[in-house]
């Protein structure tokens, strides 16, 4: 939930590995109105003309909200990533996967009429999300949401109760880890008054530099002290971190698109980048069949005085 984490990068990259690599059938959710995600998926101009029509994750929420939502209205609101493309020598063509975009003016304007509601009312309004998307279970193995950058309350809110397991992605870096704290209470605030137990399902470092440099390690050893305290998501292994690489940004950048995106354009690789992204989708994967409602975190108190301590030690 924090800004430039890599939110996006890594919902792209995911999405990609687990729909060609693993033959997972994935709908990626777009709950950020700058839609950079959708646009590394998707060509902009097949999203312009899909918002013409209507068919965007505000359409998709109106009727939730207007009463409920049919399997043939929510479909019709999906993009669709064709699969194929010419893959490079050694590497797989790209997956089909789904793309819920999100047209940022009529995100506005739903985010308006929202906040306009009294407290009480916009209260009954926060599942629609997880109402919208339900209709499409059994069309999809995998649904990545990707959320905004700032918290947006509505939209945090409403995005964290339709999930099951959330990933935490970190950066190396404290300002970035001392958030943590802010983004455990978002998460635990959206469980609230909810049946739901929203699991973890790991953390994640993102953008690694030089692994040899000290931030690097000490922001690793003060996310193992709290994943330690069960604060956290369990950390990913060593090998699944996302390293800092030239080609993640080419492939998540604005701009990019469908024919270019990561497994298409990089290929199968022996390079480290490509190796570590592999294993991650494949850690995902185990974790998602291995996660039960005993894993759920502790409520911890001082994350960020605590996180202070351990990087300072
Ligand atoms: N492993 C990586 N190596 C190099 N650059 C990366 C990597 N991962 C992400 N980036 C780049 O870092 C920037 C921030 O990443 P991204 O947009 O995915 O973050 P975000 O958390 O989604 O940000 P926002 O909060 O604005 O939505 C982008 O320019 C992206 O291309
Ligand atoms: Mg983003």
């Amino acid at each position: 939930m924090k800004g430039g984490v890599g939110k996006s990068a890594l919902t792209v990259f995911l999405a990609d590995f687990l729909s060609s690599q693993h033959e997972q059938r994935i709908l990626v959710v777009d709950l950020d109105p700058q839609g950079s995600t959708s646009k590394a998926l998707i060509p902009e101009a097949t999203i312009e003309k899909a918002f013409k029509q209507g068919r965007s994750v505000t359409t998709l929420l109106r009727l939730a909200c207007n009463g409920g939502v049919s399997k043939e209205e929510a479909e019709s609101c999906l993009l669709l990533r064709e699969s194929g493309g010419k893959p490079r020598k050694g590497s797989v063509p790209l997956g089909p996967l789904s793309v819920l975009a999100t047209n940022r003016d009529d995100w506005r304007k739903f985010t308006e009429e929202i906040n306009s509601l009294q407290p009480t009312e916009r209260w009954k309004f926060l599942d629609v999300l997880k109402d919208s998307l339900a209709p499409l279970a059994d069309d999809f193995d995998i649904v990545l949401i990707d959320f905004p950058g700032s918290e947006i309350f509505y939209w945090t809110t409403m995005g964290l109760r339709a999930t099951d397991r959330w990933l935490l992605p970190e950066i190396p870096d404290f300002l970035s880890v001392s958030d943590i704290e802010s983004v455990v209470e978002q998460v635990q605030e959206a469980q609230k008054n909810s049946t739901h137990t929203i699991l973890p399902l790991g953390t994640l470092l993102n953008i690694c530099p030089n692994r040899s440099s000290g931030t690097y390690s000490k922001a690793r050893a003060a996310l193992i002290r709290l994943q330690d305290l069960n604060a956290i998501p369990p950390l990913f292994s060593k090998d699944s971190e996302v390293l800092h690489r030239p080609e993640a940004q080419k492939a998540t950048d604005w701009g990019s698109e469908a024919s270019k995106t990561l497994v298409a354009r990089y290929g199968p690789a022996t390079k480290p980048f490509h190796v570590g992204l592999r294993k991650l989708a494949k850690e995902v994967l185990e974790r998602l069949g291995k996660s039960s409602d005993k894993d759920r975190l502790s409520v911890v108190a001082n994350i960020r005085r605590k996180l202070r301590d351990y990087w300072r030690s």
